[in-house]
């Protein structure tokens, strides 16, 4: 018996990273830097007041109520658009609300790539890149993100139709960033290849970046008409939003007209899938945006010194004991270098012997520096390299 469509992935979905997460959660002992969310140094999420306040204020029937339309209330995709794109992007963009990054990711690839397509991204990257295409039965291909030479490489294998996806600034789970001249040089390939090509920028984690994270948009407004821009942005992690579920997919292009028809067929598409998001979320991040919107930047801007506390703190102690790590610029993870996977598996349950709980990734071992306050940063580099 199948029951299931005929070219349904049958292989067995395991969830590596809920596992672990659970086993550390169990653990009274544990050091848990399995999360993919920010915690406080109270070893709590992270909340912004300045979002949840307000969130107070939405009444029962505005929660209850449906969204305006599946493509998301117009009132939320123009303040996320110009919080997302601030007033880098001068070329024609429309935006449709997604759920979460995720919704995003999933909806650019549904609309852009037919069964046997081939979506290309980075090797080392976050999971469910891979998951989608096996969901949609797309094939994949890798490259690797700190050596440009074997993208353009990778680019070049393509016979037709491009999808790259770059995940920049603050790569999950490597915390690399491209600069802006890398960002040139990654155009300036795509522009040659005289290709129809697709490059989703998955920006999830942009709002912890340093240094001008947004500067590259402006390259998007001289583009050649082969070339269709996405943006897949979420707000789980600029506003610790991360169980409402929304995000937005804003496509730049030359051509107005053909963006009235991308955001025709993701409204069917939206419609066809989640039908439309939670109109809470969406009133409550509009509200944040249009009218509490310096309060949150101020949150912000302290959530990220924060962060780079731990991780400036972690990474110079890994350089001082030795513990090999990828190199890093921003973001919510730092990971150690493994060669070898078999290796990295038996050091991943070492450390779960001895209560660290971190997320295998290939070749690395991601440490969530998000989740750990200073003071459990402080001598987490050395007690890992200890255990080596
Ligand atoms: C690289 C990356 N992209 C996108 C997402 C999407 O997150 P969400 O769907 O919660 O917005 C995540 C979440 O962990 C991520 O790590």
């Amino acid at each position: 018996m199948k029951f299931v469509k005929e070219n349904e992935n049958v292989e067995r979905y395991v969830d590596n990273i809920f596992s672990v997460v659970r086993a550390a959660k169990a653990d009274p002992k544990g050091i848990n830097a399995t999360a993919g969310c920010l915690y406080n140094e109270e070893g709590k999420l992270f909340t912004y007041r300045s979002v949840y306040d307000q969130e107070k204020q939405i009444t029962p029937i505005q929660r209850a109520s449906y969204a305006s339309s599946p493509a998301g209330n117009d009132a939320y995709i123009e303040a996320i658009t110009r919080f997302v794109l601030e007033d880098k992007v001068d070329n024609h963009h429309r935006t449709m609300a997604t759920p979460g990054g995720t919704g995003a990711i999933f909806a650019a690839m549904r609309m852009c790539l037919d069964e046997g397509d081939t979506v290309l991204y980075p090797e080392i990257s976050w999971g469910n890149y891979k998951v989608m295409a096996a969901e949609m039965n797309l094939k994949t291909m890798t490259y690797d993100i700190y050596d440009l030479n074997d993208l353009f490489s990778k680019l070049d294998m393509f016979p037709s139709k491009v999808f790259l996806i770059v995940n920049s600034p603050c790569e999950n789970p490597l915390g690399h960033s491209y600069s802006l001249k890398e960002w040139e040089q990654i155009k300036e390939k795509l522009v040659s290849l005289n290709k129809e090509v697709i490059l989703l920028c998955d920006i999830a984690y942009i709002d912890y970046a340093h240094d001008d994270p947004k500067g590259f948009f402006t390259l998007f407004n001289d583009i050649p008409d082969d070339l269709l821009v996405l943006i897949a942005a979420s707000a789980s992690k600029a506003f610790s939003y991360y169980g409402q579920r929304i995000g937005a997919l804003i496509a730049i292009h030359n051509d107005a007209g053909y963006l009235d028809h991308f955001i025709n067929l993701s409204s069917r598409l939206a419609r066809a899938t989640w039908s439309n998001l939670s109109n809470a979320a969406m009133l409550n991040i509009t509200e944040v945006l249009n009218n509490h919107g310096e309060e949150y930047l101020n949150e912000l801007s302290q959530a990220k010194k924060m962060l780079k506390k731990r991780t400036d703190l972690f990474i110079r102690q890994a350089e001082e004991c030795g513990l090999k790590l990828y190199r890093f610029s921003d973001g919510f993870f730092v990971t150690m270098e493994m060669d070898n996977n078999e290796v990295r598996d038996a050091f991943h349950q070492k450390l779960i012997d001895h209560h660290i709980y971190t997320i295998k990734v290939n070749r690395g071992i991601r440490v969530g520096l998000c989740s750990l306050p200073l003071k459990t940063v402080d001598g987490l580099a050395k007690k890992i390299k200890e255990l080596m």
